[in-house]
């Protein structure tokens, strides 16, 4: 294969999309966006865990599209809500509430929970599946940190107004997005598919 294998971005969250394109910025695929195929029914996430919505999404895009699929299925978890709200982080307060709405939930769950407890981490699962060749790896990303007592900033997206990273006291709302690059559970486990997919792809 060569520079012109294309490799098509399996997201619809606008905000994963503009992380995704600006960390594969100088990739030598070629990047194709699902807007290109809205023909496509969107994947439904049942999966348990992380990994499995990522692979159900990769599968489910690469065997429509016909190109070698990158899915990104991530959350927050946070430690004193048993791991919540986790797989469920999009659905959290109902699939159609905001992103505001979202952190008021998250926000009102730990209100009695002390700045000593309020540890959480972003996780997220890359899938790369590869519809000619019939593989699928899936390659996990962790950024470690806490929950803020109020949203701060306006950068990134999603829970970003409430997440400071350890070694930090600022948000990732607050923090520049080249300063999330550095650290983000995204920008750790997609700096391993690259290295997968630079090795099998370029
Ligand atoms: P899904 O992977 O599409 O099921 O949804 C992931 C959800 O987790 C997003 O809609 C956000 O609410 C949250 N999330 C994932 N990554 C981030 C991030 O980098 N910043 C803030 N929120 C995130």
């Amino acid at each position: 294969m060569n520079e012109q294998t294309a490799l098509l971005i399996a997201t619809n969250n606008a905000g994963k999309v503009r992380e995704l394109s600006q960390l594969l910025k100088d990739f030598p695929l070629r990047l194709r966006l699902l807007e290109e195929f809205p023909g496509i029914e969107e994947a439904e996430e049942t999966g348990e865990t992380f990994a499995e919505n990522a692979t159900i999404k990769a599968l489910h895009y690469s065997a429509r599209s016909g190109l070698l699929t990158l899915s990104d299925d991530s959350g927050l978890s946070v430690d004193a809500l048993g791991g919540a709200p986790g797989v469920r982080s999009a659905r959290y307060a109902g699939r159609a509430a905001t992103y505001a709405e979202r952190m008021s939930k998250l926000l009102a769950e730990l209100d009695a929970t002390g700045d000593d407890e309020r540890r959480a981490r972003f996780v997220c699962v890359i899938a790369v599946a590869d519809p000619s060749a019939g593989t699928l790896h899936t390659f996990e990303g962790e950024c470690l940190g806490r929950i803020a007592r109020a949203p701060r900033g306006t950068g990134g997206f999603g829970y970003d107004p409430l997440f400071i990273p350890d070694g930090h006291d600022q948000t990732f709302g607050e923090l520049t997005q080249e300063v999330k690059h550095t650290l983000s559970h995204r920008a750790r486990a997609l700096q391993q598919a690259a290295r997968h997919l630079r090795e099998h792809f370029t």
